[in-house]
Protein backbone atom coordinates (compact mmCIF):
# COMPACT_ATOMS: atom_id res chain seq x y z
CA UNK A 1 0.00 0.00 0.00
CA UNK A 2 2.26 2.09 0.88
CA UNK A 3 4.95 1.03 -1.95
CA UNK A 4 1.82 1.97 -4.54
CA UNK A 5 1.03 5.25 -2.42
CA UNK A 6 4.71 6.13 -3.01
CA UNK A 7 4.64 5.14 -6.83
CA UNK A 8 1.46 6.57 -7.38
CA UNK A 9 3.41 10.15 -5.65
CA UNK A 10 6.25 9.73 -7.33
CA UNK A 11 4.34 9.21 -11.00
CA UNK A 12 1.94 12.04 -10.09
CA UNK A 13 5.51 14.53 -9.17
CA UNK A 14 6.68 13.41 -12.75
CA UNK A 15 3.87 14.10 -14.73
CA UNK A 16 3.92 17.99 -13.57
CA UNK A 17 8.00 18.00 -13.44
CA UNK A 18 7.22 16.87 -17.18
CA UNK A 19 4.29 19.32 -17.45
CA UNK A 20 6.53 22.18 -16.27
CA UNK A 21 9.37 21.22 -18.58
CA UNK A 22 7.58 20.82 -21.87
CA UNK A 23 6.02 24.16 -22.19
CA UNK A 24 9.75 25.43 -21.93
CA UNK A 25 11.07 22.59 -24.16
CA UNK A 26 8.22 23.73 -26.72
CA UNK A 27 8.84 27.55 -26.45
CA UNK A 28 10.86 28.54 -29.70
CA UNK A 29 13.31 31.50 -29.84
CA UNK A 30 11.61 34.06 -31.08
CA UNK A 31 13.60 37.12 -33.25
CA UNK A 32 11.47 40.04 -33.73
CA UNK A 33 12.32 41.84 -36.88
CA UNK A 34 11.06 45.50 -36.76
CA UNK A 35 11.38 48.13 -39.96
CA UNK A 36 9.85 50.81 -41.40
CA UNK A 37 8.86 50.34 -45.32
CA UNK A 38 5.59 48.45 -47.14
CA UNK A 39 6.13 44.26 -46.85
CA UNK A 40 6.01 44.97 -50.78
CA UNK A 41 9.46 46.47 -50.96
CA UNK A 42 12.71 44.81 -51.55
CA UNK A 43 13.61 44.61 -47.85
CA UNK A 44 9.98 43.77 -47.10
CA UNK A 45 10.93 40.73 -49.24
CA UNK A 46 13.87 40.50 -48.30
CA UNK A 47 12.24 40.01 -44.66
CA UNK A 48 9.93 38.03 -45.10
CA UNK A 49 12.26 35.49 -46.89
CA UNK A 50 14.54 35.25 -44.01
CA UNK A 51 11.74 34.60 -41.39
CA UNK A 52 10.62 31.58 -43.43
CA UNK A 53 14.17 30.17 -44.29
CA UNK A 54 15.18 31.11 -40.67
CA UNK A 55 12.30 28.56 -39.39
CA UNK A 56 13.40 25.71 -41.91
CA UNK A 57 16.91 25.53 -41.19
CA UNK A 58 16.19 25.90 -37.53
CA UNK A 59 13.35 23.38 -37.75
CA UNK A 60 11.32 25.51 -35.87
CA UNK A 61 13.83 26.79 -33.05
CA UNK A 62 12.87 29.98 -33.90
CA UNK A 63 10.01 32.33 -34.54
CA UNK A 64 11.08 35.17 -36.88
CA UNK A 65 7.74 38.00 -36.13
CA UNK A 66 8.55 40.40 -38.94
CA UNK A 67 6.88 43.74 -38.04
CA UNK A 68 6.88 46.39 -41.33
CA UNK A 69 5.60 49.84 -41.85
CA UNK A 70 7.14 50.94 -38.57
CA UNK A 71 3.89 49.04 -36.77
CA UNK A 72 6.35 48.68 -33.89
CA UNK A 73 8.64 51.47 -34.08
CA UNK A 74 9.72 54.07 -35.90
CA UNK A 75 13.28 54.88 -37.49
CA UNK A 76 15.02 56.26 -34.59
CA UNK A 77 13.33 54.07 -31.47
CA UNK A 78 13.90 51.20 -33.74
CA UNK A 79 18.04 51.33 -32.83
CA UNK A 80 17.00 51.93 -29.33
CA UNK A 81 14.27 48.90 -29.00
CA UNK A 82 17.55 47.23 -30.23
CA UNK A 83 20.15 48.06 -28.18
CA UNK A 84 17.67 47.45 -25.20
CA UNK A 85 17.00 44.06 -26.80
CA UNK A 86 12.89 44.55 -27.36
CA UNK A 87 13.66 43.42 -30.80
CA UNK A 88 16.55 41.49 -32.42
CA UNK A 89 17.14 42.21 -35.63
CA UNK A 90 16.50 45.40 -37.96
CA UNK A 91 17.62 46.85 -41.38
CA UNK A 92 17.65 50.04 -41.32
CA UNK A 93 19.33 52.25 -44.31
CA UNK A 94 22.69 53.06 -43.73
CA UNK A 95 22.03 57.10 -43.61
CA UNK A 96 20.11 56.02 -40.22
CA UNK A 97 23.78 54.87 -38.33
CA UNK A 98 25.18 59.10 -37.38
CA UNK A 99 22.63 59.35 -34.59
CA UNK A 100 23.89 55.78 -33.01
CA UNK A 101 27.44 57.72 -32.52
CA UNK A 102 28.82 55.89 -36.08
CA UNK A 103 29.10 58.13 -38.83
CA UNK A 104 31.50 55.96 -41.06
CA UNK A 105 27.61 54.62 -42.58
CA UNK A 106 26.98 58.07 -44.26
CA UNK A 107 29.73 57.41 -46.70
CA UNK A 108 27.00 55.76 -48.62
CA UNK A 109 24.55 58.63 -48.85
CA UNK A 110 27.85 60.84 -50.74
CA UNK A 111 26.20 61.84 -53.99
CA UNK A 112 27.30 60.08 -57.40
CA UNK A 113 29.69 58.02 -55.07
CA UNK A 114 28.73 54.87 -56.83
CA UNK A 115 28.29 54.18 -60.49
CA UNK A 116 25.66 51.07 -60.13
CA UNK A 117 25.15 48.52 -58.64
CA UNK A 118 28.34 46.69 -59.06
CA UNK A 119 30.69 49.24 -57.67
CA UNK A 120 28.41 49.23 -54.48
CA UNK A 121 28.72 45.61 -54.21
CA UNK A 122 32.59 45.67 -54.16
CA UNK A 123 31.97 47.49 -50.89
CA UNK A 124 29.39 46.17 -49.22
CA UNK A 125 30.96 42.16 -49.41
CA UNK A 126 34.27 42.94 -49.45
CA UNK A 127 36.94 44.04 -46.52
CA UNK A 128 35.58 47.47 -46.37
CA UNK A 129 31.91 46.31 -45.66
CA UNK A 130 33.38 44.51 -42.82
CA UNK A 131 35.20 46.97 -41.47
CA UNK A 132 31.94 48.98 -41.53
CA UNK A 133 29.97 46.28 -39.68
CA UNK A 134 33.49 46.13 -37.03
CA UNK A 135 32.37 49.80 -35.85
CA UNK A 136 28.67 48.58 -34.38
CA UNK A 137 30.37 46.06 -32.10
CA UNK A 138 31.07 48.59 -29.06
CA UNK A 139 27.35 49.61 -29.88
CA UNK A 140 26.03 46.39 -28.91
CA UNK A 141 25.33 45.43 -32.47
CA UNK A 142 26.33 43.05 -34.28
CA UNK A 143 26.57 43.52 -38.60
CA UNK A 144 25.31 40.32 -40.46
CA UNK A 145 24.83 41.75 -43.94
CA UNK A 146 23.83 44.36 -46.74
CA UNK A 147 20.40 44.70 -48.38
CA UNK A 148 19.89 46.78 -51.55
CA UNK A 149 17.07 49.25 -52.41
CA UNK A 150 18.34 51.22 -55.05
CA UNK A 151 19.01 54.31 -56.45
CA UNK A 152 17.27 58.15 -55.27
CA UNK A 153 14.86 59.88 -57.22
CA UNK A 154 13.96 63.49 -55.95
CA UNK A 155 10.65 64.45 -56.09
CA UNK A 156 8.53 67.84 -55.55
CA UNK A 157 5.60 69.63 -56.05
CA UNK A 158 7.55 72.29 -58.62
CA UNK A 159 9.83 70.62 -61.27
CA UNK A 160 13.27 70.07 -60.29
CA UNK A 161 15.54 69.66 -63.30
CA UNK A 162 18.42 71.84 -62.23
CA UNK A 163 20.08 72.47 -58.74
CA UNK A 164 18.72 75.79 -59.17
CA UNK A 165 15.00 74.46 -59.30
CA UNK A 166 15.51 73.24 -55.53
CA UNK A 167 16.12 77.15 -53.76
CA UNK A 168 14.13 77.23 -50.58
CA UNK A 169 12.49 73.62 -51.30
CA UNK A 170 11.58 72.32 -47.53
CA UNK A 171 12.89 68.65 -48.21
CA UNK A 172 12.45 65.90 -46.18
CA UNK A 173 15.64 63.96 -45.33
CA UNK A 174 16.89 60.69 -43.08
CA UNK A 175 18.89 61.56 -40.11
CA UNK A 176 22.31 62.28 -42.22
CA UNK A 177 24.27 64.95 -42.11
CA UNK A 178 25.85 63.90 -45.67
CA UNK A 179 22.12 64.43 -46.83
CA UNK A 180 21.51 67.29 -44.96
CA UNK A 181 25.14 68.81 -46.35
CA UNK A 182 23.57 67.81 -49.97
CA UNK A 183 20.50 69.91 -49.61
CA UNK A 184 22.17 72.34 -48.67
CA UNK A 185 24.46 72.03 -51.49
CA UNK A 186 21.53 72.52 -53.97
CA UNK A 187 19.74 75.80 -51.96
CA UNK A 188 17.24 73.37 -50.41
CA UNK A 189 16.09 73.47 -46.85
CA UNK A 190 16.43 70.47 -45.28
CA UNK A 191 14.12 68.30 -42.95
CA UNK A 192 14.67 65.29 -40.89
CA UNK A 193 11.91 63.02 -40.42
CA UNK A 194 10.87 59.89 -39.71
CA UNK A 195 10.18 57.70 -42.84
CA UNK A 196 6.38 56.78 -41.22
CA UNK A 197 5.72 60.64 -41.36
CA UNK A 198 6.80 61.45 -44.72
CA UNK A 199 3.41 61.09 -46.49
CA UNK A 200 1.51 63.29 -44.37
CA UNK A 201 4.23 66.02 -44.64
CA UNK A 202 4.08 66.00 -48.39
CA UNK A 203 0.16 65.83 -48.44
CA UNK A 204 -0.23 68.94 -45.83
CA UNK A 205 3.05 70.68 -47.02
CA UNK A 206 4.60 70.54 -44.20
CA UNK A 207 7.92 69.73 -46.71
CA UNK A 208 8.04 70.15 -50.48
CA UNK A 209 9.68 67.41 -51.31
CA UNK A 210 12.23 64.08 -50.66
CA UNK A 211 14.18 61.83 -52.57
CA UNK A 212 14.06 58.01 -52.07
CA UNK A 213 14.21 54.91 -54.41
CA UNK A 214 11.37 54.63 -56.61
CA UNK A 215 10.03 51.28 -54.57
CA UNK A 216 9.61 53.33 -51.00
CA UNK A 217 7.89 56.10 -52.80
CA UNK A 218 5.84 53.92 -54.80
CA UNK A 219 4.30 51.78 -51.69
CA UNK A 220 4.13 54.92 -49.46
CA UNK A 221 2.23 56.45 -52.32
CA UNK A 222 3.92 59.13 -51.96
CA UNK A 223 3.74 59.71 -55.98
CA UNK A 224 -0.01 60.95 -55.53
CA UNK A 225 1.13 63.97 -52.96
CA UNK A 226 4.14 64.95 -55.23
CA UNK A 227 3.68 66.33 -58.71
CA UNK A 228 7.27 66.07 -60.04
CA UNK A 229 10.45 63.77 -59.73
CA UNK A 230 13.79 64.20 -61.48
CA UNK A 231 15.40 60.57 -62.30
CA UNK A 232 18.73 61.78 -60.73
CA UNK A 233 19.97 58.39 -59.38
CA UNK A 234 22.05 61.05 -57.53
CA UNK A 235 22.62 58.75 -54.20
CA UNK A 236 22.61 55.09 -52.91
CA UNK A 237 19.83 53.76 -50.55
CA UNK A 238 20.48 50.35 -48.86
CA UNK A 239 20.88 48.59 -44.99
CA UNK A 240 22.40 47.08 -43.08
CA UNK A 241 21.10 43.90 -41.37
CA UNK A 242 21.83 44.26 -37.95
CA UNK A 243 21.59 42.26 -34.42
CA UNK A 244 21.99 42.74 -30.63
CA UNK A 245 24.98 41.13 -30.44
CA UNK A 246 24.50 39.61 -26.89
CA UNK A 247 21.01 37.99 -28.06
CA UNK A 248 23.22 36.55 -31.36
CA UNK A 249 26.18 35.95 -29.32
CA UNK A 250 24.08 34.01 -27.14
CA UNK A 251 22.50 31.75 -29.84
CA UNK A 252 23.06 28.18 -29.52
CA UNK A 253 25.32 27.31 -32.23
CA UNK A 254 23.71 25.10 -34.33
CA UNK A 255 20.60 27.74 -34.05
CA UNK A 256 23.21 30.22 -35.60
CA UNK A 257 24.26 28.15 -38.15
CA UNK A 258 20.82 28.37 -39.28
CA UNK A 259 20.42 31.55 -39.05
CA UNK A 260 23.88 32.85 -40.75
CA UNK A 261 22.12 30.11 -43.86
CA UNK A 262 19.05 31.50 -43.68
CA UNK A 263 20.16 34.90 -43.99
CA UNK A 264 22.99 34.51 -46.91
CA UNK A 265 20.11 33.47 -48.88
CA UNK A 266 17.50 35.99 -47.97
CA UNK A 267 20.48 38.25 -48.84
CA UNK A 268 21.16 37.08 -52.19
CA UNK A 269 17.33 36.64 -52.84
CA UNK A 270 16.89 40.38 -51.66
CA UNK A 271 19.77 41.83 -53.58
CA UNK A 272 18.77 40.14 -56.58
CA UNK A 273 14.94 41.35 -56.71
CA UNK A 274 16.08 44.97 -55.67
CA UNK A 275 16.58 46.34 -59.25
CA UNK A 276 13.79 44.73 -60.69
CA UNK A 277 11.33 46.03 -57.94
CA UNK A 278 12.78 49.71 -58.82
CA UNK A 279 12.26 49.29 -62.22
CA UNK A 280 8.43 48.27 -61.80
CA UNK A 281 7.98 50.70 -58.87
CA UNK A 282 9.20 53.64 -61.19
CA UNK A 283 7.18 52.29 -64.42
CA UNK A 284 4.24 51.67 -62.06
CA UNK A 285 3.96 55.77 -61.53
CA UNK A 286 5.17 56.67 -64.23
CA UNK A 287 1.66 54.47 -65.68
CA UNK A 288 -0.69 56.17 -62.52
CA UNK A 289 0.47 59.72 -64.10
CA UNK A 290 0.58 62.09 -61.26
CA UNK A 291 3.87 62.48 -61.37
CA UNK A 292 5.35 64.25 -64.20
CA UNK A 293 8.69 62.09 -63.98
CA UNK A 294 11.76 64.14 -65.51
CA UNK A 295 15.50 62.13 -67.28
CA UNK A 296 18.18 64.52 -66.74
CA UNK A 297 20.11 65.24 -69.96
CA UNK A 298 24.00 65.13 -70.17
CA UNK A 299 24.04 68.65 -69.41
CA UNK A 300 21.67 68.30 -66.70
CA UNK A 301 23.27 65.91 -64.41
CA UNK A 302 26.99 67.53 -64.89
CA UNK A 303 24.71 70.55 -63.35
CA UNK A 304 24.11 68.13 -60.56
CA UNK A 305 27.21 66.31 -60.48
CA UNK A 306 29.05 69.96 -59.94
CA UNK A 307 26.65 71.08 -57.48
CA UNK A 308 26.96 67.94 -55.58
CA UNK A 309 30.60 67.51 -55.73
CA UNK A 310 31.44 69.81 -52.65
CA UNK A 311 29.72 67.80 -50.55
CA UNK A 312 32.31 64.92 -50.91
CA UNK A 313 34.95 67.15 -49.46
CA UNK A 314 32.84 69.26 -47.03
CA UNK A 315 31.81 65.88 -45.37
CA UNK A 316 35.11 64.29 -45.37
CA UNK A 317 36.15 65.53 -41.47
CA UNK A 318 32.85 63.73 -40.25
CA UNK A 319 32.80 60.56 -42.16
CA UNK A 320 36.50 60.20 -41.43
CA UNK A 321 38.81 60.71 -44.83
CA UNK A 322 40.16 56.90 -44.45
CA UNK A 323 36.55 55.49 -45.13
CA UNK A 324 36.01 57.46 -47.82
CA UNK A 325 39.00 56.77 -49.33
CA UNK A 326 38.48 52.99 -48.74
CA UNK A 327 35.59 53.14 -50.29
CA UNK A 328 35.98 55.07 -53.37
CA UNK A 329 38.95 52.29 -54.04
CA UNK A 330 36.91 49.53 -53.38
CA UNK A 331 34.20 51.43 -55.91
CA UNK A 332 36.74 51.93 -58.60
CA UNK A 333 38.30 48.22 -58.35
CA UNK A 334 34.45 46.46 -59.26
C1 LIG B 1 13.77 56.44 -45.42
O1 LIG B 1 13.63 56.77 -44.25
O2 LIG B 1 13.54 57.18 -46.38
C2 LIG B 1 14.26 55.03 -45.71
O3 LIG B 1 15.34 54.77 -44.89
C3 LIG B 1 13.22 54.03 -45.45
C4 LIG B 1 13.76 52.65 -45.66
O4 LIG B 1 14.02 51.97 -44.68
O5 LIG B 1 13.92 52.29 -46.83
Amino acid sequence: MTFRRNLAVLAGSAALALAAALPALAQPIVIKFSHVVAPDTPKGKGAAKFEELAERYTDGAVDVEVYPNSQLYKDKEELEALQLGAVQMLAPSLAKFGPLGVQDFEVFDLPYIFKGYDALHTVTRGEVGRMLFSKLEDKGIKGLAYWDNGFKVMSANSPIATPDDFLGLKMRIQSSKVLEAQMNALGAVPQVMAFSEVYQALQTGVVDGTENPPSNMFTQKMHEVQKHATVSNHGYLGYAVIVNKQFWDGLPEDVRAGLEKALDEATDYANSIAKEENDAALQAMKDAGTTEFHELSPEELAAWEEALAPVHEDMAGRIGAETIAAVKAAAAGH
